[in-house]
């Protein structure tokens, strides 16, 4: 073996080490390792008595932080956190430790029948759970305040490249179709005080949405509207913000989304979907790479895809949309506005 053909395979074990890795930092949130060492580095005997875990084998755990650049060791034993590791805290505005434990639990079942689905073209999630994503939800409290925790996460991070794109000035009232714990309305009412939101879900957003809302000071600016958006949307607004619902949905289930939007909204009111915009060729690529996780992940749990610009343009057309404009952002999401035709 040459060393080239010997770099390629060293490489290949890197990728398939990948997932193992992950489960790692995914038990480290769910212990949640990252809060006890908030306050400073701590001995593993503690943090083994904090988090109710075997002392040795947590040390074991922490190491593979440490090689992860998590944690650090800074003598046999006694941990701190990197910057990258402070992200697994419950308490920053960086937070993915509810994203770190349903890539753990819930997403990793989805992903251990990708075989399935890839030779069924059926999601799997029926598979594991006997229901979709948003049915299990409203059966089981808990899976359901991870999941939109998870949710709200992300979208924390994404909201400030979606301001950052969008002018929302002439939009005084806005609703967040299916907007979860509302993590992206509750920076757009942030950062326009005039403006009043509308956060449309189904129950299991209810509670932790008032809650989160309430947190970032839009309570009294932003109602919660229980409903399902396959029926009805709130109507009268000037935005519609409907941010990742599209690629949960199979393309006659988005006519019937948008088509809802449509009939509720005025003629000068704005559609602005903010998603992944799949390319029409993939590369090698961090970008590339995060798209077909995403896209995998809805074969996976959903009946929707991640689609091209050519295919959402295709979807508003049929729905009574033109798009207008698609700006992208600095991370993964574009925002594709549309409006009435
Ligand atoms: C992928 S999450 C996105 C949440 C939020 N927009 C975000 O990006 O953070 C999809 C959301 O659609 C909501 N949803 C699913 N089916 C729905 C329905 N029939 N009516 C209203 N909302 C629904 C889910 O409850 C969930 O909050």
């Amino acid at each position: 073996l040459d060393p080239p053909q010997l770099a390629q395979a060293v490489e290949l074990i890197r990728l398939l080490n990948c997932g193992a890795m992950s489960q790692a930092v995914c038990v480290a949130a769910q212990l949640g390792v990252a809060d006890e060492l908030a306050s400073g580095p701590k001995h593993v005997a503690a943090l083994a008595q904090h988090t109710g875990a075997h002392a040795p084998s947590l040390h074991r755990l922490m190491r593979a932080l440490v090689s992860l650049d998590l944690c650090l060791e800074i003598e046999d034993g006694l941990f701190s956190l990197t910057a990258t590791g402070s992200c697994l805290r419950s308490d920053t505005a960086l937070s993915l430790r509810s994203w770190a434990m349903l890539s753990g639990t819930h997403m990793r079942s989805m992903w251990g029948h990708l075989l399935y689905s890839v030779k069924t073209g059926c999601r799997a999630s029926e598979l594991a759970t006997g229901a979709g994503t948003f049915g299990l939800l409203s059966r089981d409290g808990e899976n359901a305040a991870v999941f939109n925790r998870a949710m709200a996460e992300i979208t924390r991070l994404v909201g400030h490249e979606v301001l950052r794109a969008y002018d929302f000035r002439n939009m005084r009232r806005i609703v967040d179709v299916g907007g979860g714990y509302g993590a992206l309305i509750a920076a757009v009412l942030q950062a326009y005080p005039d403006s009043q939101g509308v956060l449309f879900d189904l129950p299991h957003a209810l509670n932790g949405a008032r809650i989160h809302l309430a947190e970032a000071g839009v309570e009294k600016r932003c109602e919660f509207a229980v409903g399902d958006f396959f029926e009805s949307v709130p109507a009268a607004a000037d935005g519609y913000l409907l941010k990742t619902i599209l690629h949960d949905w199979s393309d006659e289930e988005c006519t019937t989304i948008l088509t809802n939007c449509r009939r509720a909204m005025a003629p000068s009111a704005k559609l602005l979907l903010i998603e992944r915009i799949l390319p029409d060729r993939f590369s090698s690529s961090p970008l590339h790479q995060a798209i077909a996780r995403a896209d995998l992940s809805m074969l996976v749990g959903h009946t929707g895809r991640e689609r091209t610009e050519a295919e959402f343009a295709g979807l508003l057309a049929s729905s009574g949309f033109k798009l207008a404009r698609v700006t992208v952002t600095g991370l993964e999401f574009s925002v594709l506005e549309g409006v009435p035709d």
